[in-house]
Formats: structure tokens, sequence, C-alpha cells
């Protein structure tokens, strides 16, 4: 069986949108949009430059990642710009065969490396660690609905940049 090494990744931008969402209901299920992570990023689009797709060797739509304009408004009422991840899917048959891997290394090579803002998530912190996400930072962040706390992750160079206290919403 061929993996990603043979894949190749494209702006999401580029997919059919009933594609995506098609994929995104088989991963997450039809009811993901009660999800808390959907109102973090409610009434903002997905950032086209930090939004990819993945097609295996036969030019199959095999998964997506998209990356959001959101905010972490803290107790003066600031606003710090955060970008958040997600969803990353991948269709259940090519679990584990580095897709995911592959659209997160897309993700952060379009980072502006300069002054890359922190990128948030919501998802297992056993996966994403690898990559650098942490619930450390978090801890005390605030969400606009239900969430696991140690599922709240967070990535950055420099964590002293990072408020302790706020509250996750759109960027607006
Ligand atoms: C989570 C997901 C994106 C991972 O993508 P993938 O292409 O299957 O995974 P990769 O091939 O990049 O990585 C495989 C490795 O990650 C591990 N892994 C995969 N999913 C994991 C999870 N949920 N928790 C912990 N480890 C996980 C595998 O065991 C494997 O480990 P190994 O390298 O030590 O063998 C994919 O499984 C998926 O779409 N799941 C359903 C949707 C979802 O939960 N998305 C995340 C929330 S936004």
């Amino acid at each position: 069986m061929t993996d990603a090494a043979t894949a190749t990744l494209i702006p999401l931008a580029e997919v059919d949108p009933a594609m995506i969402e098609a994929l995104l209901d088989r991963a997450f299920g039809e009811d993901r949009h009660q999800r808390t992570a959907y109102l973090v990023r409610d009434g903002v689009e997905w950032l086209p430059a930090l939004s990819f797709a993945v097609l295996d060797e036969e030019e199959m739509l095999t998964g997506t990642i998209q990356t959001w304009p959101v905010a972490l408004s803290d107790p003066q009422g600031r606003r710090h710009p955060m970008l958040m991840v997600g969803p990353v899917a991948v269709v259940p048959e090519r679990h584990n065969q580095g897709f995911g891997q592959a659209l997160m290394a897309a993700m952060a090579s379009g980072l502006d490396p300069a002054a890359p803002l922190p990128q948030v998530l919501i998802g297992d912190p056993d996966y994403y660690s690898r990559f650098g996400f942490h619930a450390g930072p978090t801890q005390k962040w605030d969400l606009p609905g239900p969430f696991e706390r140690h599922r709240l992750l967070v990535r950055t160079d420099n964590p002293a940049v990072l408020p302790e206290h706020g509250t996750l919403g759109p960027w607006r």
C-alpha cells in the first residue's frame, strides 16, 4: 500500500466545498456543527494561505486542514490574535499513513517564520504533542461552550506572550 509520501498537497481553495463538507461529515459526524470549536470561529472564514487538502496517489480527496483567525480576549478586554487549526481530518480508510502529519506540515510551512501567531486547536494531546501543541498554557482559558480542558492545546515559540486568562472567540 502506498502512503502519504506519494500524496499531493493542494490549497483547500481548489477543492469543491461540497466535497470538503462530505469529508468532514465522515470524520466527525453530521452533528459536528454543534461542537464548541464551531462557536470559537463563528462567522469567520478559513484562511486560504493556511488551509490545505491532501490527495492520494489516485488524486482522491483524502484529508483536509483548515485554519481560522481567532482571538483570545483577556480580562482587561485586550484581544490577542491567534490561529485556530482544525478540523484536521483524514478519511478513515487512510488513517495512520502519514496524511495527518503531511497536512500539519503544510499548515506550519505557511506560517510567517518571523512572527508566527500562536496556534490553538482542540484535539487529542497524544497526537498533537508531536507537533509541539500542549495544554499547559491554556489551563485558565475559556471557550464559548463545553470542552475538555486537556484537549485545548496551543503551540508557540514564546509561551511568555500568552495571557494566563482569556476567552477564545472569532477574530472580528
Ligand atoms: C487525527 C487524524 C487527523 C490523524 O491523521 P492520520 O493521518 O491518521 O495520522 P498520521 O499518519 O499523521 O499519524 C499516525 C500516528 O499518530 C497516531 N495517532 C493517530 N491518531 C491519534 C489520536 N487520535 N491520538 C493519539 N495518537 C494518534 C498513530 O497511532 C500513529 O502513531 P505512530 O506514528 O507512533 O505509529 C486522523 O486520525 C483523523 O482524521 N481522525 C478523525 C478526526 C479527528 O479526530 N481529527 C482531530 C481533531 S481536529
